[in-house]
Formats: C-alpha cells, structure tokens, sequence
C-alpha cells in the first residue's frame, strides 16, 4: 500500500475522520480508497469482542472465549515462554473472530495493593513486567494481530483515574514507570501503545509530547499508533499535536471537526495530521493484508493450555511439615465455596466470557478422593454465618487434613475503583481461625488480584496463592495439591505484613487533583529491603516440592568499565526427587554513591526445568543498564564507578551466593558543570585542581598573592566541608567581586574542557 499516494488523494474530512473510532470497538472505513475498517477488543487474558458497538465496561455479552489466568497470575511464572505461548493461543482466537488488535498487555506498575485493577497488572518491578508483557506480545503478534501495551503511563490508580495528576520525579519515572513499558516497546515492537486517563505532573497522558513522542518515538524507535485508553481525550488538537493518533471510542464526529477546524485555520499542521493517518494505514494494512480466512480456534486445547499457565504461576507460600502434596489416602476437608465456584478473573473491561469454568471440585470428581465438602462463608456478605461455620468446622474434625479455598469476592477488586483495605473479608478469616481450633492440619489456597493481609499465617500449615487463574484454575489446584504438578510460580510482589508498611501508605490515592509518588524509586521490595523491614512474603518467594542447590556463582570480568558488558553464571541443582523448575534471579547493589539507591534491584531472571538429581547453568548477559541509574543532570542513564555485587538466588531475601565486581569509570563519562554545580563535585576530580584555584579564592576571599595558599585550605577539613554544598554561582555574591556571570562562564568552560 502506498500510503503517502493514498494520503495525498484524501480530503481533510477523510483523514480526519481516520483519527476516531466510528464506533467502540471499530475504526473508520475509507470508501473513497477502499480503506476498511478493522476492529478491536479488549484483553489481555483473553479475547473480549463485544458483539454490542457500545460496551466497554462489561456488561454485556462477548463472544464466548477462553479466560486464561490474569497478569497477576502469569507474572509470577517468571516464564517468558508460557507468556509467548499463551499470546500466540490469544493470537489465533483474534484471528478467527477477525479482531485486528487486543487490548493489552497492561503493565502499570503495582505501587500500592489497593489498586483495583492490581489483577490485570504484572508487578512492582519494571524488569519483570516489561519482560513478561514482551513475551506476550511477541506471541500474540506471532499470529499477525496486534497489540496494544497499556496503559501509558503511570496509571497507578483507579481513584480519580481519568483527572489525577501523577506527581513523579524524572528519575522515578524512568527507572520505575516507564521502564515497565521500554522493553516491551523497543524488543516486541507492538503494533499501539494505548496512553492512559491520568494526568503526568500536570498534563494529561494523552496530549504529553514529552511521552507520546519523545520518549515513545525518538528515544524508544516506537513505530506504531498511539491509541486514547477509552474517552481519555481531553484536548484532541493538542492531543494529535503532541502524537496521540487515534482516538477511542470516538467523540460522535466533534473532535473530528476540532482536526479540521485547526487545520484550516494554520493551528494544527496538516503535516502533523497526515503522520499519524499514515501511521494508521500501516497499521491497518499490517493486519488486512495477511488476514487469515477461516482460521479455526481449539477452545478444549486453549483451555488446558489456561490450566497450565496457571499450574506453572501458582505460589506454594508456605508448606510447613510438609502437609502438602496431599495424601490421596486421607480424608481431606474441602471448605470454602471458590472450590466449587472459584473466583478466577476480575472486573471491568477485561472480563471474558469463559467457554467453560473447571472449579477444584470439577477436577476432582471421580478420581477416588474421599472429600468431605462444605461451603463455609457466603459471598455475599461479610458477616460470618454460624451455621456454615459448623458444618465446616465438622467436617475439618472428621478428616485428617482441611483445605480452605479463600480470597476476595468480585466487589472487593475492580477496574474502576481501589480497595480501601487489603483484609479478606470478615467470614473467611473467621472461618480460618475456627477451623484451626479443631484441625492442626491446615492449607488455604488464595483466589485474590491483589495482596491480602493473613492474620493466621503462623498456624495454617500450607498456602497457595493461585491469585486470578483463569477458567480452569481447577485443574491447576487439584494436580498442585496432589503432587501431580510441582509448584513453581515466585511472587511478583512482595506482600507486606499489614497496609501501613506499603511505602505509599502516606501518599495513595492522593487528593482531589494530585497523587504523589513521594516514596520515588522505592516500590516494593527496593523499598521493604533497603529499610531491611519484616514482610509477610518476599519478592520473588516461592516453594517447591523439591530443594534447588546453588553453586559456581561466576562474572566473565572482576573488573569492568561503566560502558562494558557482563555475564554472570550459576549453576542450579535439583538435589531433591522430583522434577521442577527454579526461578534463578539476579540482582545488582550498587555501591553508596550521589543519589539514595535500592540496596539491590532484580537485573535478571530466568526460570529452569530440571530432572531430580539434573544440573544446569543458566547464563545471564548485562549490559551497562544493569548498573545505572537515571541522571537527572545529563537526563541519561548512569554508572558511577565503584564496587557494584551480584547476587544469585531465589527471591530477594533468599541471596545464596555473591560476587563483587569494580566498574571504573569510562574514558568519556559525560560531566556537565554549570553555575550550580557545587565546588565539592569538582574538588573530587583531581584534574581540575588547578583550574578550581582561582574560583576558590575568589569564594573564600584569599588575596590573589595568597594563592598558594588556597591549596592548603582546600585540605582543611572544615573548609571542604564548607565548601562542598556551595554552588560555583556563589563566587559572584558570596566572593571577593572578582566574578561577573561572562567570567564565571569562562571559567567554567576551563573546567569543562578538562573533565
Ligand atoms: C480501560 C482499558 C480498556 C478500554 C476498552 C478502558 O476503560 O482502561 O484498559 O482497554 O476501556 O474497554
């Protein structure tokens, strides 16, 4: 498709009217070029196509298909492949229901757990959300449909989601926020990025050129279309200015006519215009021209392929004497009724359809269990019921082991609105502490998006955390709990022991106008480690029914230049009898340098299968981003020099082994001195010694024929002291006069030329 011949044969109305949805699932055709609409439909974990042009809020009926686990659940596989298989299976039922795009993934970042769409979300840390949504959208794209990674950026909330300014300094975004969305962006390439409701410190994310083109497009080479998250528009002419393409659902021709309007009037370049159609029609054509007919989707094979996912993301928390695997042979209490209708997907715009719902009870039928089941606690009500109550605890007494199937009920967690606690609800608590009165045997298995606060976690022996998995967690639950399956999912988040220690307890959801992220780069465990504070579940945690041994911790150098590469080995042992999989991670500490630091931060990860008795290296390669963090004087990353540690092991609390390694500085590590540089930056460099000379003297009024003597005060203790917070601008008020603002510039420039 020539699309530049196609533009210029297009009357404004025409391009125009390409920019907005024409309804909220479909963009506009272009008869007079035989342009086609396509359609799109939301995701991530599943395909939601509307059959209603007017629905995103999931009240009506889509087209029955496969609910596979959320992203909270799949991030804690911590596999990139399973992530690729499920998009290509997400890929293929586009296909055959003629969607051109999915809406997702979503890879905000879990800042608080009382985010309400926390579920859809992969976690607190940037490294493992951007990999995971990569794999994704590598698979899904795999079958020519699109993607659109969502929801860009620091969309971290529901509260106010449509208006909130999100208030983060430059550093936190880029290290934290956007860095969820960078990899994704520039290794799986997707087709469109949505931008996201919210306001980024004052401006709205969909008319933010800072985002929607100079990070996304210049520095991050995306190509594709930038799609409005639905009625997120707030200045369409601004918008499209800044580099926002399309608008979702659509504005009933309104924004349309602002387009038109602005062109006309020499307000909006019809250039500008004609970029963002041509970055339609690529888009369009991307999908049109290798659409498959008659593509045909395995509904029985997706949905086993949605048990594996889950029974390769599922947590064994805590498994104390070894209560789990279950014993086929004993009489097992099954109590709580997400065992008979489990709670596996959330609320709002990514609620699927499901083609079938396989429930624990389900799996379990007719393999021979003696299960004595009863319901416990009601759905819809928190107040414990009594009676329930009873007839669990009963059936607890009678059998040798109970199984509780717990979590949060559908209100409790939705798009649209945050939790205002992170407690389960009253009757499920209640009837956990009951059940442990008569039963020393117990497990509870977690049907939750987001964490949850266990106040019975010292006595329960055994937990799951099977977060929201999909339509056929059933089947994941039953072979976990009875050892035909080896857990091996690693938490994404670290769960806290109660609310108050999230670090942004103090500063969520933030007022009527503006949250801030006042805790910065400490999310999650960079927070919970570096203030060495005692979590209920680390980052990354996770059990297995066999025992992994570490051993042969290796770096390629001990010793490296801030610009080099670095591999790092391990090798891992399965020491115990079954095969299983181990989540190898790696994490980096940096040295005490300018600006606070995690104590350490997750660089790698890779998960591996292993025979009982099997060994396996896993190899890791880092480039320099593995060390830096964002400098905010060169708005670039950055590697200080120094003595950095690399840590192998299996969550961020469980370091096995470690290895130092020196960076030294690079040859040419941009420096940039200006007027508020301080003298006590420049008084480390020992090769602007000299130059410094006059400066200080003329600071510390020290007659010119005493020159000589500025050295010996610049090694006295207080006078360094003095000196080192005091900006170079300070010779011209604070000095002896011998300064204007030209000469300070020369001198400066001296000094430039000589870091
Ligand atoms: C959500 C998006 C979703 C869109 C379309 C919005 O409210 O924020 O994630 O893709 O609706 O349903």
């Amino acid at each position: 498709m020539d699309y530049k011949k196609i533009i210029s044969a297009m009357t404004l109305e025409e391009k125009a009217s390409l920019c907005s949805g024409r309804d909220f699932w479909r963009t506009k055709a272009v008869k007079s070029q035989k342009i086609p609409e396509i359609m799109v439909s939301d995701g991530p974990h599943g395909l939601r196509k509307c059959q209603n042009s007017e629905d995103h809020t999931g009240n009506f009926e889509s087209v029955k298909a496969v609910c596979f686990p959320a992203a909270c659940a799949t991030a804690a596989s911590f596999d990139r492949s399973l992530l690729t298989k499920m998009g290509k299976a997400i890929g293929t039922e586009c296909q055959a229901e003629g969607v051109a795009t999915i809406l997702g993934p979503a890879v905000n970042i879990k800042r608080s757990p009382l985010c309400g769409r926390n579920f859809e979300y992969f976690s607190e840390d940037p490294l493992l959300a951007t990999e995971l949504s990569g794999a994704f959208i590598k698979g899904v794209q795999s079958r020519n449909v699109g993607t659109s990674i969502k929801h860009f950026a620091a969309n971290n909330q529901e509260t106010r989601r449509l208006t909130i300014s999100a208030e983060a300094d430059e550093r936190t975004l880029r290290e934290i926020y956007l860095a969820a969305f960078e990899g994704a962006v520039k290794n799986a390439k997707p087709w469109t990025v949505m931008c996201s409701y919210n306001r980024i410190n004052g401006l709205h994310a969909s008319e933010n050129k800072t985002y929607l083109t100079d990070i996304l497009r210049s520095e991050w080479g995306f190509d594709g279309v930038v799609m409005s998250d639905w009625g997120a528009v707030n200045d369409r002419v601004k918008g499209l200015a800044a580099g926002l393409d399309l608008e979702m659902p659509g504005s009933y021709g309104i924004n349309d006519r602002e387009i038109i309007e602005a062109v006309r009037s020499g307000s909006l370049s019809e250039k500008t215009l004609d970029h963002a159609v041509e970055r339609i029609l690529a888009w369009i054509d991307k999908y049109e021209s290798k659409k498959q007919k008659d593509v045909k989707w395995d509904k029985e094979g997706d949905h086993e392929l949605a048990g594996k996912i889950e029974e390769e993301s599922a947590i064994l928390l805590k498994n104390e004497g070894a209560v789990l695997p279950l014993d086929r042979n004993d009489t097992i209490a099954i109590i709580g009724k997400f065992a008979k209708s489990p709670r596996y997907q959330g609320g709002g715009s990514s609620h699927i359809n499901s083609s079938k719902v396989t429930s624990f009870m389900d799996a379990a039928k007719g393999k021979g269990h003696e299960l004595l089941y009863a319901d416990g606690y009601e759905l819809d009500r928190e107040e414990p019921d009594r009676t329930l109550i009873t007839k669990a605890v009963n059936a607890a007494k009678k059998s040798d082991v109970a199984v509780v199937f717990a979590g949060l009920p559908d209100i409790f967690e939705s798009e649209g609105y945050d939790r205002s606690h992170m407690k389960l609800p009253e009757n499920q608590n209640t009837l956990i502490e009951e059940i442990l009165k008569v039963q020393p045997n117990v497990v509870v298995v977690l049907h939750n998006g987001s964490a949850v606060e266990m106040p019975w976690v010292k006595e329960v022996k055994g937990i799951f955390e099977m977060y929201l998995g999909g339509q056929n967690v059933g089947t994941a639950e039953y072979n976990l709990l009875f050892g035909k399956a080896n857990p091996s999912g690693r938490l994404p988040e670290t769960l806290p022991v109660k609310l108050s220690d999230n670090p942004s307890y103090l500063n969520f959801p933030g007022d009527r106008e503006r949250v801030r992220y006042a805790e910065g780069v400490f999310v999650g465990y960079r927070y919970y480690d570096t203030k060495e504070m005692e979590v209920l579940f680390p980052f990354g945690h996770g059990l297995s029914y066999t025992t992994y041994k570490y051993s042969n911790l290796k770096v390629s150098k001990r010793k490296i230049k801030s610009t080099d590469n670095l591999t790092v080995s391990v090798d891992v042992t399965n020491i115990g009898r079954m095969a299983g999989k181990e989540v190898v991670q790696i994490y980096v500490s940096p040295p005490a340098g300018k600006v606070p630091r995690p104590v350490h931060e997750l660089r790698g990860f890779e998960k591996v299968s292993l025979r009982a008795g099997e060994t396996k290296t896993v190899t890791f390669e880092f480039t320099s981003r593995a060390f830096a963090y964002w400098d905010t004087e060169k708005h670039d990353w950055r590697v200080d020099p120094g003595e950095y540690v690399i840590e192998a092991g299996s969550s961020s609390r469980d370091i096995k082994y470690t290895k130092k390694i020196t960076i030294d500085a690079a040859a040419k590590d941009a420096y940039i001195i200006t007027e508020n540089t301080c003298f006590g930056d420049l008084m480390e460099k020992p090769e602007l010694e000299e130059a410094l000379k006059p400066l200080i003297c003329s600071y510390l009024h020290i007659d010119k024929k005493e020159k000589r003597k500025a050295g010996d005060l610049v090694n006295d203790k207080m006078t360094r002291e003095l000196l080192r917070y005091s900006p170079l601008r300070g010779v011209i008020s604070l000095g002896d006069g011998l300064y204007d603002h030209e000469k300070l510039a020369r001198a400066i420039k001296e000094l430039q030329s000589k870091v």
